[in-house]
């Protein structure tokens, strides 16, 4: 049976997935590389390490397995983030991620000075410090000297689709998230490319996500053991979890809980959405999306359990938590690297708030997966105000794994979350893209339609998903009343 390969560039590890075309995981394998935080609030990584630890990831991912099936890779990657290159193709500098917040002065010019509404107009959507735009405005104030020699710009996963294949390509729903593309007509934004002073040849060739872009190199070919097989340009790593979790129809909505934490929620056309907070961007089937983002999620809890509690265990962490759902007291903000949706403040930290002599160990915890939810929550809320029905909801990521994250999820959303059987969501995307692009399926939805399958639902419980509603009324007034404060930390 013919075989494809799904890479997620995630901002911890490469997760690869090898996948028949009955959506059987053949073998999967991850890789990690290291981010650094040059400053509070900056996050950055080296783009030869994603390629290092992708050839390496390969190499075991294939080893021991009949290489002359694999005929196609593609991608779901991290989003967002600056990859600049010179004229020799060499990385001129670090990547900056999306979650790297040293762009407030940039976000603040495009939102108020070029102003909301034309950035609506130009792209359908507005500034965050995340987005790509904001960054390249970045380096030119700060790094003349950088801006200067660019020839190439494009995001991660871009980065690894050229080193495979030697074409310069992006996908519509990654490149929504530059700032730089008009959604709506799918083209790049001449405005917004004069707005950062750049060259619209600097961007690259954009593609549908299912859209074979080329074959791999005969060098990269030979490191792997594989022919020149098939290449897709892939998803924005939302985009394709959401492919992976079968996420298409209009409504549909899929909850990611990994480093950051995404509502992505499907529509059928392209609809003005005059709630700037969330991004209004293309999907990887063709059509379109609306998505919020909250910039730490399973990251919370990995700080908390591991960094602050030193243990490790999350299980056990967990123990007896379902016992209290509904009756904690203790509030947690999780905003340790500043937020994206709905406050869009980079200057937005952590918070506790409710302790007494007598909350314990685990209340502190449970506050912890709450927050993460009520944050989540926003997004869907501001979903519903726009008149999008939401009924229930898929869900992955790591946290996707805790039994009790999904019972806090469904509560405090009021809805069933569906956990996939597969929870791989960018990188079984990926590769289901990569199917489609080498025509074993005639659709995305074709493919999603036999292969993604669903594993368990939990249901909301009536009583706690009226304690869940008070308490995510206090939790709203948590953050204005720290605003201000926040600038002074
Ligand atoms: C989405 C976003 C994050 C990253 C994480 O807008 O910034 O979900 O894509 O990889």
């Amino acid at each position: 049976m013919k075989k494809y390969i799904g890479i997620d560039l995630g901002t911890s590890s490469v997760k690869i997935l090898l996948v028949d075309t009955d959506g059987q995981i053949i073998k999967a394998v991850s890789r990690e590389y290291p981010i650094f935080y040059p400053q509070s609030g900056w996050s950055e990584q080296n783009p030869i390490d994603w390629y290092n630890a992708t050839i390496d990831g390969l190499g075991e991912l294939l080893s021991g397995v009949d290489k002359e099936n694999v005929k196609g890779i593609s991608f779901g990657g991290q989003m967002h983030g600056l990859v600049i290159l010179d004229k020799n193709d060499e990385v001129i500098r670090p990547a900056i991620l999306w979650n790297d917040g040293r762009t407030s002065k940039e976000t603040a010019y495009l939102n108020e000075v070029i102003g909301q509404d034309k950035l609506m107009e130009y792209t359908a959507n507005i500034a965050f410090a995340g987005f790509t735009a904001p960054k390249i405005l970045w380096v030119k104030e700060n790094e003349p000297d950088n801006f200067a020699r660019i020839r190439k710009i494009m995001l991660p996963k871009d980065y690894l689709a050229y080193k495979l294949s030697g074409v310069f390509a992006t996908d519509y729903s990654d490149a929504s998230g530059m700032l730089l593309l008009d959604v709506k007509n799918k083209c790049w934004s001449k405005e917004m490319c004069d707005i950062c002073s750049i060259n619209i040849d600097t961007l690259p060739t954009l593609f549908e996500s299912y859209e074979k872009i080329g074959t791999l190199l005969p060098e990269v070919a030979d490191k792997v053991g594989l022919g020149k097989i098939t290449i897709a340009i892939g998803a924005a790593d939302n985009a394709g979890a959401a492919i992976g979790t079968g996420i298409s129809s209009c409504g549909d909505c899929n909850v990611s809980i990994g480093t950051s934490g995404t509502v992505f929620i499907s529509q059928d056309t392209f609809i003005k959405n005059e709630c700037g907070a969330l991004h209004n961007f293309c999907h990887a089937n063709g059509k379109y999306h609306l998505m919020g983002c909250i910039l730490s999620a399973a990251s919370c809890n990995k700080w908390w359990v591991e960094e602050i509690l030193g243990s490790g265990d999350f299980s056990a962490e967990e123990e007896g938590m379902s016992e209290l759902l509904g009756k904690n007291n203790v509030f947690f903000l999780p905003y340790l690297m500043g937020e994206r949706t709905p406050h869009n403040d980079v200057d937005a930290k952590g918070a506790f708030i409710g302790m007494r002599p007598s909350t314990t160990r685990k209340e502190m915890t449970l506050a912890v997966l709450e927050g993460v939810a009520f944050a989540l929550c926003d997004s869907v809320e501001l979903a519903r105000a726009s008149g999008v029905k939401i009924e229930s909801t898929k869900v992955c990521g790591g946290g996707a794994k805790s039994k009790v994250w999904r019972e806090i999820l469904a509560n405090v959303l009021g809805i069933p979350v569906v956990r996939p059987l597969i929870e791989e969501g960018p990188a079984y995307g990926g590769a289901i893209l990569a199917m489609v692009a080498d025509g074993e399926y005639n659709t995305v939805e074709q493919a999603t339609k036999k292969l993604v399958k669903s594993k368990d639902t939990t249901y909301p419980v009536a009583e706690i998903v009226e304690a869940y509603k008070k308490k995510y009324e206090t939790f709203k007034k948590l953050y204005p009343a720290l605003k201000d404060v926040y600038k002074e930390i």
